[in-house]
């Protein structure tokens, strides 16, 4: 019997060569979800996933690293809960991940679409998934403007009947198709495999409804590296965007002439536009407790904010 459209589409257009998508171990499937549930596959290829696993070849190694370890190899690529919650499931299923969603739910930083991306990718679970790209490809396919989650999962699972004897494939083309044909903008229809049965296509527009955007909060600040001598004094972040990350302190006062200007900086967070103007004061060793060298700086995880401070200082 001939294979349903998306599932022969995936297999003549798919993106086989994932390195992901070329493996049975769980543990590097669970990390490829972990680091895509916020990043390109481009940037986590080139610059995350090889040298993580290189770094932290197994889920044991993983346990048995420190929490700054941990953060140092995920330096850059962003939304460092991630991390922390990778870290902390390796420690609580002491290197065997569970086979069961309710199992793989209950665990920190895995919800309901990756526990099936894990599931169905790594176990053989027949399930659907659920993540951003897949939400807007059934907004369009059922031409709904709008959605709540629980229709969005009666959505997916009504899209994933059809091919349930090829889970795996349908989760995997979902991706592709939407890395590839229904993108954001200018799907192309014509290319698409559900063509024939899509309600939304050619209007591909209206579906989901656009949100009003909210505008970003613009935040300035001073920044200030302490220095000693040759060292320099770093705090670790305990507010949750980049909890555990080193870095430098941020007023919102001004400061007073003590301090010496180095230049400004730019960064932009997902919810927040910084533009920071970065001094610089010798202070007495005591007035901090944690001071590194150079070459101990760079061996710990900064935000990029902090490293473009940092680099008006050398
Ligand atoms: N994004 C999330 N999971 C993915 C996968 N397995 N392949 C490609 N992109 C993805």
């Amino acid at each position: 019997m001939k294979k349903p459209p998306l599932i022969q589409w995936y297999e003549k257009h798919g993106r086989h060569d994932l390195p992901w998508r070329n493996t049975t171990d769980p543990y590097p499937i669970y990390l490829s979800e972990i680091m895509l549930q916020q990043t390109q596959v481009k940037t986590v290829l080139e610059r995350f996933y090889f040298q993580f696993l290189q770094k932290f070849p197994t889920l044991e190694a993983l346990a048995k690293a420190q929490e700054d370890e941990v953060l140092k190899a995920w330096e850059g690529l962003g939304y460092y809960t991630r991390a922390r919650n990778l870290h902390k499931t390796a420690q609580l299923t002491q290197g065997i991940l569970p086979q069961t969603l309710e199992a793989l739910e209950a665990l920190p930083g895995i919800g309901p679409s990756t526990a099936r991306a894990i599931a169905c990718f790594a176990f053989g679970l027949s399930v659907p998934i659920l993540d951003g790209n897949v939400k807007r490809i059934l907004y369009r396919y059922f031409a709904r403007t709008h959605a709540n989650e629980k229709e969005l999962w009666a959505l997916a699972n009504q899209l994933f009947e059809a091919d349930k004897n090829f889970a795996y494939e349908h989760n995997q083309a979902l991706m592709d198709m939407g890395s590839f044909i229904c993108t954001r903008t200018q799907p192309k229809c014509r290319e698409c495999p559900l063509e024939l049965s899509c309600l939304g296509k050619e209007l591909a527009w209206m579906f989901p409804a656009k949100k009003a955007k909210k505008p970003k909060e613009l935040r300035h600040r001073n920044l200030v590296i302490y220095t000693h001598k040759n060292k320099i004094a770093l705090f670790q972040n305990e507010e949750n965007l980049l909890k555990g990350l080193y870095g430098f302190r941020q007023y919102s006062d001004e400061l007073d002439a003590s301090y010496t200007f180095l230049g400004e900086i730019k960064h932009e967070y997902s919810h927040i536009s910084l533009r920071a103007k970065v001094y610089t004061k010798e202070v007495e060793l005591n007035s901090f407790k944690a001071w590194f060298d150079e070459e101990e700086v760079e061996s710990l995880a900064l935000s990029k904010a902090d490293h473009k401070a940092l680099a008006l200082l050398f």
